[in-house]
């Protein structure tokens, strides 16, 4: 538990004064207890949660002023580059980054639990074939739990820990099982000879027919780091979303089925798609300074700009700008969506309207560029961003099974209609 700091916030309320702990944590601000507030016959009202600590967490920390995000206290960028997206699965898990043991013997489990049951795969023939990828991944991932249900006691820490296990394995094939079923492709199975990342290419882009594929280097490692930048990011709607349904004592694939459903919105993780459409949009350098206008005005937003918790860089947004330079260099691509969202970076980064709201580049508007670059079309970005992020939200779901829980149930404002009666 955090520490009591011995401090209080005095909150006078009707004449009455009322003393609320307050708890600091390792890093970051200090927390009010308000539950008092309740027995004085009040709710605090926070919409959005703009200033609510909803938990206790161990896991990610962001300091979004000075642009700092540390997974487990090692900063994203040093993970990002020096250690695996396995590795910091481990690490988002299990609080440290594993010995060369461990990550054999990690390493080891997901490969075992790659494939799924065949009835899985019976799921996607309900889908019409242009269906979302997010809607068919909705689907898929939840009918996991019709999988997983009888016996698994998610008091059991041993259940748990398997659970975890079989999502991270397991998500990236029923994600390129998305892709395939949406091309009309044959589903191609996991292959326990390659990486956590190659395996997942392979299963995209591998046919039958072609039965010597082999997995580019350069995407892979683009591709697992992709992964990695998108691990876990605090308490974010998804995350949350993961929690709360959690605290219900619900099936855990049925959670983070509810997360995949919460990030698949632009404000969130569909923002991906929604860059490279708007960049799609905007077609040339040219029509940068009318589609600002038209950002100032409000009539649409600069996607893949702004954030709730950052308002300085997004330090993802760095890397995956440096990842994009590097991939596009190494396969002699030149992409003039590139040179669009830089100039669109550039005229944002000097503008009033933007420095004043501390809008800078946030994790989705570099990424789209670096997935298309590997062959992964728009409207699978964001199963790509689900995909990875499946460790964070089972990483915040294990954290509050370990300990005692109690179930999510905010309160309201109301304000509508008083009691009355039917007069008929
Ligand atoms: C992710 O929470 C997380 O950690 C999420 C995430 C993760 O890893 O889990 O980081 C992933 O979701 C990143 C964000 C991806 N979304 C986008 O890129 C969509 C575009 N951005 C926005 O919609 C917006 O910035 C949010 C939703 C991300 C944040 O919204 P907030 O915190 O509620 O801020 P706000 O909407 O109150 O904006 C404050 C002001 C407003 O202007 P005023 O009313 O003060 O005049 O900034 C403006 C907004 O209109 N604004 C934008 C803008 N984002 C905010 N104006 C133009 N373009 C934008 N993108």
């Amino acid at each position: 538990m955090s520490e009591a700091t011995g401090k209080k916030a005095v909150l006078k309320l009707d004449g009455q004064e009322i003393e609320l702990p307050i708890y600091s944590g390792t890093l970051g601000p200090d927390v009010i207890d308000v539950k008092d507030v309740l027995a004085a016959g009040h709710f605090t009202f926070d919409p959005g949660f703009m200033a609510t600590a909803a938990c206790e967490s161990k896991i990610t920390f962001i300091d979004g002023n000075k642009g700092i995000l540390l997974h487990r206290g090692y900063p994203i960028d040093q993970l990002a580059t020096k250690a695996d997206y396995l590795e910091t699965c481990y690490l988002l898990l299990n609080g440290e980054l594993p010995t060369p043991e461990q990550k054999d013997e990690f390493d080891t489990k997901v490969r075992n639990h790659t494939m799924v049951h065949d009835q899985v795969s019976r799921f996607f023939n309900g889908f019409r074939r242009d269906a979302h990828p997010m809607a068919v991944m909705c689907g898929v991932v939840g009918a996991l739990s019709a999988f997983y249900h009888n016996g698994l006691d998610v008091e059991d820490v041993n259940h748990r820990e398997i659970t975890a296990i079989r999502l991270i394995a397991k998500i990236p094939t029923l994600a390129a099982w998305t892709y395939k079923y949406t091309i009309g492709q044959p589903f191609i199975y996991p292959r326990n000879d390659l990486n956590y990342a190659e395996n997942f290419l392979h299963m995209m882009f591998a046919t039958p027919a072609d039965r010597d594929y082999k997995v580019n280097p350069v995407l892979a490692k683009a591709m697992d780091r992709i992964f990695t930048l998108h691990a876990d990011h605090e308490q974010n709607a998804s995350t949350s979303t993961v929690r709360l349904a959690g605290s219900t004592g619900a099936n855990p694939y049925a959670c983070i089925a509810a997360g995949i459903a919460a990030l698949w919105g632009p404000a969130h993780g569909g923002a991906n798609e929604a860059v490279l459409t708007m960049l799609d949009e905007i077609g040339s350098v040219e029509n940068v300074p009318e589609f600002m206008e038209k950002v100032k005005r409000k009539e649409v937003k600069l996607m893949g700009f702004g954030h709730r918790v950052y308002k300085n860089f997004d330090p993802r947004a760095k890397v995956m700008k440096q990842t994009c330079d590097e991939v596009l260099a190494a396969l002699g691509i030149n992409d003039p969506q590139l040179a669009l969202a830089m100039e669109l970076e550039r005229i944002a980064l000097s503008d009033q309207y933007f420095i004043e709201r501390n809008l800078y580049p946030n994790v989705d508007f570099y990424s789209g560029i670096i997935l298309k670059a590997i062959g992964i079309p728009t409207e699978m970005f964001t199963v790509i961003f689900a995909l990875a992020r499946t460790v964070g939200w089972i990483s915040h779901w294990l954290e509050m099974h370990s300990s005692a829980y109690k179930i999510g149930r905010p309160r309201q404002l109301y304000t509508g209609p008083s009691a009355r009666d039917i007069n008929r």
